[in-house]
């Protein structure tokens, strides 16, 4: 099964796609991981996406194409995926489209995650991130183990996590037509405890 995740910053597809993962036997492919990889072993990809990302701002459309282009390549990635903040953009919408018809693929579902910005905020600010095991926590609603080996985001401080909300609205909002006329397009509310959120989910997708 090939799925795309859209969703704000926070709203959990990270969360939802590890899940999803165990679930479909199907890898999770996150730029925004991809990204930080990148920029942690200070490749020149990673250079070139790190002002953006720490600024909060979406990286350019051709340095994330060009990513996913290879990433979709790879075998594990043939019988299916979980996209998550891939595309974000028209173009990067755009292609995907081209890629996958060149690979005689097809998305099955679009699922966009929805929660109001208020709660955004505190999910963002409050995330910690296992830096040994990539596992997602909650300050408040998900506390991390005593030995966990905890990252801070440096986008989920101060007044990035309202300009990476900003970049939602602002760009990837223009997305959901695109799916909408595709028929791809489901909505999930995505408030609630992590295990509802996967229920009505995997409703969506007829699983
Ligand atoms: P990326 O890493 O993709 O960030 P994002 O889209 O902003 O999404 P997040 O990772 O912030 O959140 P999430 O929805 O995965 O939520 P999570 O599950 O962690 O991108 C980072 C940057 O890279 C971008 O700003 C940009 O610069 C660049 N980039 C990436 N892709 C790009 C692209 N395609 N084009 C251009 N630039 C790109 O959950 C959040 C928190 O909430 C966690 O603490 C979690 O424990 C908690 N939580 C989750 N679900 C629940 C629940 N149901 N109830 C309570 N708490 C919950």
């Amino acid at each position: 099964m090939r799925i795309v995740l859209v969703g704000p910053p926070a709203s959990g597809k990270g969360t939802q796609a590890k899940i999803l993962v165990e679930r479909l036997g199907v890898p999770q492919i996150s730029t925004g991981d991809m990204l930080r990889a990148a920029r942690a072993a200070g490749t020149e990809l990673g250079k070139q996406a790190s002002e953006y990302m720490a600024a909060g701002k979406l990286v350019p459309d051709q340095v994330v194409i060009g990513l996913v282009r290879e990433r979709l390549q790879l075998a594990d990635a043939q019988k299916g995926f979980i996209l998550d903040g891939f595309p974000r953009t028209v173009p990067q919408a755009d292609a995907l489209d081209a890629l996958l018809a060149s690979l005689g693929q097809k998305i099955d579902h679009v699922v966009q995650v929805d929660v109001p910005r208020s709660l955004l905020v505190e999910r963002a600010t409050l995330r910690r991130t296992d830096v040994r095991t990539g596992q997602i926590y909650h300050l408040k609603y998900n506390p991390p183990p005593p030995d966990a080996v905890l990252e801070h985001r440096d986008d989920d401080r101060g007044d990035k996590v309202n300009t990476r909300l900003d970049q939602y609205e602002a760009m990837t909002a223009a997305l959901l037509p695109h799916y909408q006329a595709k028929g791809l397009l489901r909505r999930v509310d995505g408030t609630g405890s992590p295990q509802e959120v996967t229920s009505r989910l995997v409703a969506a997708i007829g699983g």
